[in-house]
């Protein structure tokens, strides 16, 4: 399989994981959409779910197969959430995400679910000696983005990391997310204790939310070479 199969089987292992009535989260990206086409498929075959998807993209996505859509506000709790994921260190199953920018209303929703499936491919299935060569998004508010920028600076210095630290650019301007934020990239190269980095970003004035995900999924499906592999929290 090649990486946009290896993407497909994820998503497609992730149906197992959905049961008539569910109340399901929707991810984002290029894995989640898989997930979303091929959720989109069982609904048109009488599947019955009501879903909360977590950016504007796939909640459009969604919308033009016919899943039925509600808001966290109408729905806030669910059963589970499906999405990919920039990294995944198995132990605890610890996650990279925000590739896509969507990491603060994914966080929200997965947060809001009884279980978080995550997808994946094989690239994303890191060691402990690999975690963190993909750069940690920040989420933070444009007020006061260089200030914000220096504290998160010295949040990562005072654990004994470092490394560039970029405000994301699409199109020649500032990346804007769904929330009217900025994503920080923060390139560490290497994340060695990521809970305390995840607290201490998370207490910075201005951090709106930041990337790893600790505790919170509880199931990742990661396909490789030879098939479909669970990992379990
Ligand atoms: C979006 C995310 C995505 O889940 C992550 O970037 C993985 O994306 P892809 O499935 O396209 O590799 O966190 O904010």
């Amino acid at each position: 399989m090649n990486p946009e199969e290896q993407k497909k089987a994820a998503a497609v292992a992730a149906l197992d994981y959905i049961e008539d009535g569910m109340k399901v989260g929707l991810g984002t990206g290029s894995t989640a959409n898989h997930f979303i086409d091929a959720l989109g498929a069982r609904v048109k075959a009488g599947l019955n779910v009501v879903c909360v998807p977590t950016s504007i993209a796939s909640e459009e996505r969604a919308r033009a197969l016919g899943i039925p859509l509600a808001t966290l506000e109408e729905e806030p709790e669910l059963d589970v959430t499906v999405d990919g994921a920039d990294e995944i260190l198995p132990e605890g199953l610890v996650l990279i995400k925000g590739g896509g920018g969507a990491l603060t209303r994914e966080k929200i929703v997965a947060s809001s679910s009884r279980k978080m499936v995550v997808i994946a491919d094989a690239s994303k299935h890191m060691t402990a000696e690999t975690f963190g060569k993909f750069p940690l998004p920040v989420e933070i508010l444009p007020f006061g983005a260089r200030a914000t920028v220096l504290k998160i600076r010295a949040a990562i210095e005072a654990l004994g990391m470092s490394g560039e630290l970029k405000i994301r650019q699409k199109d020649g301007a500032d990346f804007v997310t769904d929330n009217g934020g900025l994503i920080v990239d923060c390139h560490l190269g290497h994340i060695v204790t990521p809970e305390k980095l995840a607290d201490a970003l998370i207490a910075i004035p201005g951090v709106v939310e930041q990337g790893l995900f600790v505790g919170i999924a509880s199931v990742a499906l990661v396909a490789g070479e030879d098939g479909v592999q669970t990992l379990t929290a």
